[in-house]
């Protein structure tokens, strides 16, 4: 079954609590929640402060997507601001393996991002730790990018690693995703959808969630 992401980072921040509401309401899985500071990734978001004020109030699954340099530094305040899961980039992290037990040790679930260059190969001695992988589908640090097409044969790729060391990993991905294209991510083995623009730039955010939801079942 394929659960879905929207991620706040297209939301109206202004009414971000009415927008996460109405995801809520209308049958996402998750709420994916993009950190960014201004030095992995070009472009600056939100910090735990706003995590934590929307986990009073939002029972989603908090999947929370650290696109930041020295991620440890920062990985307990998110945990205390309530998440669930948090994700961190292979490519920010000196050292993933402790990075990924830190994260356990904490009482939540990790998991692991590549960028769209980054081959799978770099999480091959760790991927039994983790319980999803992220694949990101288009360069992180903005909503509204297209999706890049050879993330499709990565994603097929994975999902033949899991599924042959009989594993029970959550395939994420994530960028460039709309109700015209989730489609054949999920046929090349993604069960988690992120979707920002497509949920939140559309008329109706309630109608588009049961949308892709209605998509993930078929
Ligand atoms: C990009 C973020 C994504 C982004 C997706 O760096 O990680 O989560 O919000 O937005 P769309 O779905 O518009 O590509
Ligand atoms: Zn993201």
């Amino acid at each position: 079954m394929m659960k879905l992401a929207p991620s706040i980072l297209s939301a109206d921040f202004g009414k971000l609590y009415d927008d996460v509401k109405k995801v809520e309401e209308a049958g996402a899985d998750f709420l994916h929640i993009d950190i960014m500071d201004g030095h992995f990734v070009p472009n600056i978001s939100i910090g735990p402060l706003v995590v934590e004020s929307l986990r009073n109030r939002c029972n989603l699954i908090f999947d929370v997507h650290l696109m930041i340099e020295n991620p440890d530094n920062y990985i307990p305040q998110f945990v205390k601001a309530g998440a669930d899961i948090i994700s961190v980039h292979v490519e920010a992290c000196r050292h993933l393996h402790r990075t990924i037990q830190n994260i356990k040790s904490l009482g939540v679930s990790p998991g692991v991002v590549l960028n769209p260059a980054t081959p799978l190969e770099t999480i091959e001695y760790i991927i039994e730790d983790v319980d999803l992988i992220l694949l990101m589908s288009v360069n992180p640090g903005f909503g509204g990018q297209k999706f890049i097409e050879n993330t499709l044969f990565k994603i097929e790729k994975l999902r033949k690693i899991i599924d042959n060391k009989n594993l029970k990993i959550d395939i994420e991905v994530d960028g460039g995703i709309n109700l015209n294209n989730v489609k054949k991510v999920i046929d090349a083995g993604a069960n988690v959808i992120v979707a920002g623009s497509a949920i939140f730039e559309s008329d109706d955010v309630s109608k588009t969630v049961e949308n892709f939801k209605k998509l993930g079942e078929q």
